[in-house]
């Protein structure tokens, strides 16, 4: 009995010392978790392996243990209180030893930034992180690229794990807001949307449809209309061309069972065009590659179909991939790339695009195409080079409206980055584009390069890419719309900066698509930002599976009305504390319109004092996503904004 109560003691004895060591000392591997639910750049979530599958190294030390992975890149843990510390040694793979990858690690615990390496490199050190993670309930690691992109960021929280006292740590999905709608219903009676004013060029071919919200059907007329041009009554399509050149105040009226509206819309026939920012859609955010007429032609259906087209969503451009791939085996892209003529061929994806072009056109829309000045285009197909007038022409018979065209592999052929050398191509294309005999917005793609900001205009450009490829994540989001600081000096009517194309909604790039990674606030972010910066917008996702809330993002019209106000003065930041920014523009009217950011990961105040808006007497301000009035100005306004969420007012005169 003794002997049993001896042993009984010492087993108790032994299984609390265990507990009490294992409470203590119990190690969860970061790569233990559910790891799938993390969001990663590009490649694989690795586990125990770099994102490329290979074993993890750090500065060539082989690390057994780790989370591989790419940045932009978002891990969440659920902790039980019970956690003690979190270690990592952290860097750039070696996999990419000779690249130029660059990245920062960060530790956010509950939303408190608790800490964050320096910016780490290819080739370059690793850094141990190790965490005093007490009491924290969510734990947040995150990897973001620097202001290079995320090329070769491929980053490894190697040898990462939590010391735990109780219970067991677990992933969870990226916590989100549930979409909530602030854009109110177009109300019954009749509501004309869409620019007040517009640039043609005179003996072109005129189309443009007039944008109105309300009950169907509908009635138009326009008075003042410049001779050749016509308006039909029941589309509200306006069409035909005029000789003469002039500007045209126009009066455009339209009725239906329950009222009527009148507006003034401006036609000025000139040399100018894209007066306000291209309102429409383009295929490579959604499809990439995996593009084709019918494709094409159920975008243009869903743009009238969903009532996008009644708030000024006009044009439907095809994106890269629908030219022949002259290398390729495959007989539905292969095959010799232009005609006997020397036309451009398209693939067998497009069987006939002027038919397609004439379906767009017959809805009152307009289509867009893509190509480059390099032989080829970025994702291979044939190109322009050295057949720039005929293409020109040829885009013009189609009945293209709109020319996006990207620099890509016309790398190859330019001795230099050199401002002669960059613009060159752009020239070509430009005279070429002037001899077409059609109006062809001009969307030059060159990422930003030789500062295009400065000379996309003088080449010709109606609006010029600032920035490199947008991708549907807060980390790109953000680097790109808050980077566009300083450039409201170089867009105006007629020729736009242009921080890439929109992605909320359905996106994917190509043939397999998923609900945009942006939180919904961030989407609103995203949509207020690109308003306010005069940007072109166009919509990246599958319009055919637009849902309720992407709906709401792309069609408030007093959101749409400040990107698409006639004086096109595009924001400035004029605030900035941390991550709390103020943004805020001119509108024709004298009003101002203002965003009010937080590019935080907490629910902020944020504070506009009058005095820095410069605006004496008494003025009103205005919710612009839900439409409505808060009150007076006084000396300030305060308003709390969610993390990477947005506050966009107008402020006007009472
Ligand atoms: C990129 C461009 C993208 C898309 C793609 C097509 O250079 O930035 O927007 O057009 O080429 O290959």
């Amino acid at each position: 009995m003794k002997n049993i109560s001896k042993a009984l003691i010492v087993c108790i004895f032994l299984f609390s010392a265990l507990t009490l060591t294992a409470q203590i000392t119990d190690t969860v591997w970061i790569s233990s978790l559910d790891l799938s639910l993390a969001t990663t750049g590009w490649g694989e979530k690795g586990i125990n392996r770099s994102c490329m599958g290979n074993p993890i190294r750090l500065n060539g030390k082989e690390y057994k243990r780790g989370f591989g992975t790419h940045a932009p890149s978002l891990l969440y843990i659920k902790l039980d209180g019970y956690v003690q510390r979190f270690h990592a040694t952290v860097g750039v793979d070696d996999e990419e030893k000779n690249s130029t990858g660059s990245v920062t690690f960060s530790i956010y615990g509950d939303g408190e930034l608790l800490c964050k390496t320096s910016t780490l490199v290819s080739g370059g050190v690793s850094e141990e992180i190790n965490t005093n993670i007490v009491g924290i309930d969510t734990l947040l690691l995150a990897v973001d690229g620097t202001a290079d992109g995320i090329n070769y960021d491929h980053a490894d929280w190697a040898n990462a794990y939590i010391l735990v006292k109780k219970g067991r740590p677990f992933s969870i999905s990226r916590p989100m807001e549930p979409a909530y709608i602030l854009t109110p219903r177009a109300p019954a009676t009749p509501r004309i949307n869409g620019p007040k004013i517009y640039g043609t060029r005179p003996g072109h071919d005129f189309i443009y449809r007039i944008p109105a919200t309300g009950n169907k059907p509908m009635k138009f007329s326009v008075k003042g209309l410049p001779k050749g041009l016509t308006v039909n009554k029941t589309t509200g399509i306006i069409t035909g061309k005029t000789a003469e050149s002039g500007r045209f105040e126009t009066i455009i009226t339209v009725k239906n069972d329950v009222g009527e509206t009148s507006r003034k819309f401006t036609i000025v026939a000139g040399k100018q065009i894209a007066l306000t920012p291209p309102l429409g859609w383009n295929s490579w955010n959604c499809f990439a590659c995996a593009i084709d007429q019918e494709k094409v032609m159920a975008a243009a259906d869903a743009m009238e179909k969903s009532g996008l087209a009644d708030y000024g969503w006009s044009y439907i451009n095809i994106d890269d991939c629908w030219m022949i791939q002259s290398e390729s085996d495959d007989p539905v892209v292969g095959g010799a790339p232009r005609d006997e003529n020397s036309n451009m061929r398209t693939n067998k994806k497009f069987p006939d695009i002027k038919a397609l072009t004439d379906y767009i056109h017959s809805k009152g829309l307009k289509a867009g195409i893509y190509s480059g000045p390099g032989p080829r285009t970025c994702a291979g197909y044939t190109a322009c080079y050295q057949h720039e007038d005929a293409d020109a022409l040829q885009f013009a018979k189609w009945g293209f409206d709109y020319l996006k065209y990207d620099w890509c592999d016309y790398e190859r052929i330019a001795k230099d980055h050199s401002l002669p050398e960059l613009k060159k191509p752009y020239i070509v294309m430009r005279d070429a584009l002037e001899k077409c005999g059609r109006d062809i917005v001009y969307s030059l793609c060159q990422y930003g390069m030789g500062d295009v900001w400065r000379w996309g205009a003088e080449v010709g450009g109606n609006c010029w890419r600032t920035t490199g490829d947008i991708t549907d994540n807060w980390n790109s989001v953000e680097a790109i719309g808050f980077g566009q600081a300083g450039l409201e000096y170089y867009s105006g009517p007629g020729h736009w900066n242009d921080p890439d194309m929109l992605v909320v909604g359905k996106v994917g790039w190509g043939p397999d698509l998923h609900p945009t990674n942006l939180s919904p606030n961030e989407q609103y972010t995203h949509i207020s930002l690109w308003a306010l910066l005069n940007s072109p917008l166009l919509i990246g996702c599958d319009m055919t599976q637009l849902d309720d809330f992407t709906f709401s993002l792309l069609t408030n019209s007093e959101v749409l009305d400040i990107n698409q106000d006639p004086l096109g003065m595009q924001a400035a930041r004029i605030s900035k504390e941390e991550g709390l920014e103020i943004w805020a523009r001119n509108l024709e009217d004298g009003s101002k319109a203002v965003g009010l950011f937080n590019r935080g990961m907490r629910q902020e105040q944020i504070v506009l004092k009058r005095s820095i808006l410069d605006i004496p007497g008494d003025y009103i301000v205005r919710d612009v996503w839900k439409q409505e009035d808060i009150g007076s100005l006084g000396d300030s306004y305060a308003a709390v904004v969610p993390a990477h969420g947005v506050k966009l007012l107008r402020i006007y005169k009472q």
